[in-house]
């Protein structure tokens, strides 16, 4: 299977590398990384480690059988119009956040799947990424219910040793990632700490604050999502990646813009002001992202 992974940060390096070990691969991202990785190729190290020769380019290639989508969810249209000029069987998006799918099939004349991931990855130097914590894809048809092209993908990244499960119940599962990315990444970006901080201690009680009220959200949208699986949800999570740096942590890091709007804002949004943990964590990374510029405007 020829594979397009469109957005070479972290999570889309690991999994390219990941899947280049069974399928042709394309990664389509930033210099100096790509421009690294088609010279010199890909080094994975961590959980798993291999040296990996995937094609890298900025541009997505002519025709792939699967664009496998990893862009942060701000940059998803733009992921999609860089897109709309290569012939594509199927497209994939395994980001963090809620509404990339319908973005992606707005502009795409292939079928689009759901998917979610669990995978922690850090993007170490161009050319090698750290494989910092096992998790899962889950991956199916975006409105729910079986899809044999759903199968097909999962038995392909399968085959390549990525563990992935295929769903019939996308939408409780973008829901349920949600209340992890919702519990996980601002607390941990806010307070500089790695995922396993939230398994104890203070950091403990606020993203099980935070799943709650996703939870809760979600059920006011109609998902079945109860507050105990999205808590336990979390927890499992940030034990499993306990030695992770949540992409929202990396960002800020880094000094990127995070995805906020998209997780905890998304929340806010449907939430009607009756989820004051997600609010306020919110409120905080906007603050920070405007930096010395709220300064000026108060
Ligand atoms: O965004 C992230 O960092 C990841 O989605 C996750 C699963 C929370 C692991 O760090």
């Amino acid at each position: 299977m020829h594979i397009a992974v469109v957005g070479a940060g972290s999570l889309g390096t690991l999994l390219g590398g990941l899947l280049a070990r069974e399928h042709d691969v394309t990664l389509v991202g930033r210099e100096p990384h790509v421009g690294t990785v088609e010279r010199e190729g890909l080094d994975v190290v961590g959980a798993e480690s291999v040296h990996v020769d995937p094609a890298a380019d900025t541009d997505p290639p002519d025709s792939a059988d699967l664009a496998l989508v990893a862009v942060k969810s701000y940059d998803t249209a733009d992921a999609a119009a860089a897109l709309t000029d290569c012939s594509l069987d199927a497209c994939l998006s395994v980001q963090n956040g809620m509404g990339n799918e319908s973005t992606l099939a707005a502009e795409l004349d292939c079928p689009v799947l759901a998917g979610t991931c669990t995978y922690g990855a850090r993007l170490a130097d161009p050319g090698r990424v750290e494989f910092t914590g096992r998790g899962e894809v889950v991956l199916g048809a975006r409105e729910g219910g079986p899809s044999t092209l759903a199968d097909d993908v999962g038995a392909a990244f399968d085959a390549a040793g990525v563990e992935t499960t295929v769903a019939t119940d996308m939408p409780t599962r973008l829901w349920e990632k949600l209340a992890v990315n919702a519990a996980i990444n601002a607390t941990t970006a806010l307070a500089r700490v790695e995922n396993g901080a939230l398994t104890a201690g203070p950091g403990r009680e606020l993203a099980a604050d935070a799943a709650r009220e996703t939870a809760r959200v979600a059920r006011e949208q109609g998902v079945n999502l109860s507050n105990e699986r999205a808590i336990s949800l979390a927890r499992r999570v940030s034990r499993d990646t306990a030695a992770n740096r949540s992409s929202m942590l990396q960002d800020v890091e880094a000094g990127r813009r995070t995805e906020i709007d998209a997780i905890n804002g998304y929340v806010v949004e449907h939430g009607e002001g009756t989820v004051p943990v997600n609010e306020t964590l919110t409120r905080l990374l906007r603050l920070w992202e405007a930096g010395d510029e709220g300064d000026e405007q108060s």
